[in-house]
């Protein structure tokens, strides 16, 4: 298994190519399911992800390619209506093919994804949205099953703003005969960039973006030819690692708009920002500043930000208090983190972080995709060799990430 090592102490500098949003790229290739025919994904990032993504689709019958960032998709013969477990296991966002295919061909079996590293994370919402539109779910040998003559429109209130859970419905009631309100809805830009290329193929959808997300169901949807966006969690890690190196890092293709929380928290521990027409240019202080943290659904501070925030705050002057309120299991980092020096404990969902002068490299697990990342940033301020085990949860979520550092003047090297 790939290993990163990372010798650190280098203040970086230079310019870096932020890649399409992987959480935008999933929803939108799974939306090609609600129509007969060639859709095209336009600015998509080299994962993982997408790879098993287009492996989910592949087993339905439907053809997925992949070429210089865009992926083609053939949905004209899908031909079967299954997730299985061997990929849902390895990627729970396979869920999202759920309300398209009971959408379309009124049917879907689609493995439980279970547990997973940073918690619970049920689906109970996206389904209980399903049975409100009329489709007859059940659980047979660890998978769901449902079932549809047509969907119709409903009122659907979530309890917590689910992302793929709104995702998911979104695409359902594109289809559905009638108007379906989503309470509570997520809010994320990755919704909005779904809702977008839903549109873009004939549905009707107002609101995204909001709290209340209005769709009148259509009788059907063309194929698409769109763009994700940005990736802003991304932009974000870059963001940090700018920062915690007191570098001078300019951000290309982003949208610092989608990352208001992240900024103006990084502004408080004393980073500055320069927007410019491409851009951001990122600037670390020489010593950041201590600064309390609590995960919030969007446009609340990104739980897929906190690791990385808590590798800034582990050499910030001063004692920061991290909460996180999504997940509950997501401090896997800490123990890494501890093991190069940090002095983190943890008390239920909040972490009380001690900055202290310098972390010293070692050799640490990545335990999840964001986990990875916070061990990056920190290996990148620590002193001496930090080598970061299982890479492949890195792999998942970032495009490159060993190339764009080293283009910025850090000494990352991946093992075979
Ligand atoms: C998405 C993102 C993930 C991010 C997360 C929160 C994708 C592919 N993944 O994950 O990177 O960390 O949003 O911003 O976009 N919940 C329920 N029942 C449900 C669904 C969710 O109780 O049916 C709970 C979860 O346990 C969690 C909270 O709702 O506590 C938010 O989860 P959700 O927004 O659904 O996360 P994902 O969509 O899985």
């Amino acid at each position: 298994m790939d290993k990163l090592v990372i010798k650190g102490g280098i203040r970086l500098k230079g310019e870096v190519e932020i890649s399409g949003a992987k959480n935008a790229a999933l929803p939108a290739i799974a939306a090609s399911l609600l129509a007969s025919g060639k859709s095209r994904l336009k600015g998509v990032p080299d994962l993982v992800d997408v790879k098993t993504m287009g492996r989910l689709l592949e087993n339905l019958g439907a053809g997925f390619q992949y070429v210089d960032s865009s992926v083609e998709i053939d949905t004209a013969k899908i031909r079967r209506f299954e997730a299985p477990y061997e990929l849902v296991k390895t990627m729970r966002a396979s869920v999202l093919v759920l309300g398209p295919l009971v959408a379309r061909f009124g049917r879907a079996r689609v493995s439980l994804p279970g547990g997973c590293a940073i918690g619970a994370r049920p689906i109970n919402l996206h389904l209980m949205g399903l049975e409100k539109m009329g489709a007859k779910v059940r659980l047979d040998k660890g998978y769901v099953v449902a079932t549809a003559k047509r969907l119709k429109g409903a009122h659907i209130y979530f309890d917590i703003p689910s992302v793929t859970g709104t995702e998911n419905l979104m695409m359902a009631a594109s289809l559905a005969k009638g108007t379906t309100i989503i309470d509570n809805a997520a809010r994320e830009p990755e919704v909005v960039n779904l809702a977008d290329i839903l549109v873009s193929m004939g549905a009707k959808i107002k609101g995204a973006g909001e709290s209340i997300i209005v769709i009148e169901g259509v009788d059907e949807l063309r194929p698409f030819d769109q763009y994700v966006i940005p990736d802003r969690i991304e932009c974000g890690t870059f963001m940090a690692a700018s920062a915690i190196t007191g570098g001078d890092v300019i951000l290309k293709n982003c949208r610092p708009e989608h990352l208001d929380a992240v900024v103006l928290k990084l502004k408080e521990t004393g980073v500055a920002f320069e927007p410019l027409s491409a851009g951001i240019r990122v600037i670390g202080p020489d010593r950041l500043e201590a600064n309390d943290l609590k995960t919030m659904p969007y446009p609340g501070f990104p739980t897929d930000m906190q690791a990385q925030f808590m590798a800034l705050m582990s050499v910030a002057r001063g004692t920061s208090v991290i909460q996180e309120t999504i997940f509950e299991n997501r401090f896997m980092h800490v123990a890494e983190l501890r093991r190069m020096g940090a002095d983190i404990s943890v008390q239920a969902a909040t972490a009380t972080v001690k900055g202290v002068r310098g972390l010293v490299g070692a050799d640490v697990m990545a335990t999840d995709l964001r986990a990875s990342a916070s061990l990056v940033i920190a290996a990148l301020a620590a002193k001496g060799k930090t080598t970061i085990h299982r890479l492949y949860h890195l792999d998942r979520g970032y495009e490159k990430m060993e190339e764009k550092l080293r283009r910025l003047g850090a000494i990352v090297e991946r093992v075979r």
